[in-house]
């Protein structure tokens, strides 16, 4: 399935004169709504969706067609929850790149024509959009603010751009850890604090550069990035083809340490699935890469989160 594509990895100016924040949004759990319903965003913020129980997605989608979803829009896919889950919910971020309204829905069933609709500055525009959802007819009027820009297509028409965030403050991750791509497709790394790479390893050494085995690596170089910085530096990886990428951050132990690895195209249903993958980077304890046995996989399923959100900004995007 196709996760959220993403448009241009520039924030406008913006995005420089605050400190971005993070707006939590519940997807479902004791009701089939979004939780808020809508937000109010500045560029540069993450709307961080946690999906509760049930089994949603949080897919884009436009004022005028409420419950379909929008080519090349972002799409986190479906999510299910258990029932009795408390803890550990799965994530999905949406960077905010422009004031323009961002209209979403989830695609489970009737759960979007029952009015589970998201936007992100609506304006006053939020009841219309969630009435035509639920009417099954088109808003009466476009609001004048809503330009195509939100839905640009990319350049080159059904590839899609993922977004991965490298780092940040305090944080020794990427993010998604994982995510599924097309041939075709690209990963935008953004850099974020301190001063990390993404580097191609591979499912055995986690933690070691596959260049150096004579192998033919990829490699983004150490891109330090400042405390105050909101211009992020970025690696664009392209995707070939439909085998597992493997990849770490070869920075002093945050591999070995904290785990700090990233995988596309796995097959989770293998033994060579993320989870498996960052275990073994974690019990690496060295750069060199030994695999430890197999059961210490066991012992550590981590949570993947392996969808994530972009988001079309004016005018180019991915
Ligand atoms: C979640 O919903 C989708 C779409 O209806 C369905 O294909 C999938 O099997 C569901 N997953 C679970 C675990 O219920
Ligand atoms: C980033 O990390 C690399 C490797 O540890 C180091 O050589 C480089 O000096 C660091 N850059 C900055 C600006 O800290
Ligand atoms: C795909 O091919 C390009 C060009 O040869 C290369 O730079 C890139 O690293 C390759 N991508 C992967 C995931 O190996």
């Amino acid at each position: 399935m196709r996760h959220f594509a993403l448009g241009s990895i520039f924030l406008l100016a913006s995005a420089q004169l605050g400190l971005a924040e993070i707006i939590s949004v519940f997807v479902g759990g004791t009701a089939l709504r979004f939780e808020p319903q809508s937000v109010t965003a500045q560029v540069g913020d993450i709307i961080r969706f946690s999906f509760r129980q049930k089994n949603h997605t949080v897919t884009q989608s436009s004022f005028e067609a409420p419950c379909q979803a929008l080519p090349n829009g972002f799409n986190s896919g479906f999510v299910p929850v258990a029932a009795d889950k408390t803890t550990d919910f799965q994530t999905a971020e949406l960077l905010v790149r422009d004031t323009n309204p961002i209209w979403a829905y989830c695609r489970q069933g009737t759960h979007c024509t029952s009015g589970m609709v998201f936007a992100v500055n609506p304006g006053t525009q939020f009841p219309a959009f969630q009435a035509a959802a639920t009417q099954g007819t088109p808003g009466s009027s476009r609001p004048p603010t809503a330009s195509s820009t939100t839905s640009a297509p990319v350049p080159t028409g059904s590839s899609t751009n993922h977004l991965v965030t490298v780092g940040g403050p305090g944080i020794l991750a990427f993010s998604p850890t994982n995510l599924l791509a097309q041939p075709g497709d690209t990963i935008t790394f953004q850099f974020r604090q301190k001063n990390h790479t993404v580097t191609a390893s591979s499912f055995e050494s986690p933690c070691a550069d596959l260049s150096a085995s004579g192998q033919s690596g990829w490699d983004s170089g150490f891109k330090p990035v400042g405390d105050g910085t909101t211009d992020f530096p970025t690696y664009i990886l392209k995707v070939n083809d439909s085998k597992p990428i493997w990849a770490y951050c070869k920075q002093g132990t945050h591999c070995s340490s904290a785990g700090m690895v990233f995988a596309a195209n796995t097959d989770e249903k293998s033994s060579k699935n993320f989870a498996a993958f960052q275990a073994l980077a974690k019990g690496s304890g060295s750069t060199t890469g030994y695999p430890p046995s197999q059961s210490s996989a066991a012992w550590r399923p981590s949570p993947s989160m392996a969808y994530f959100l972009g988001l079309f900004a004016v005018a180019f995007l991915l």
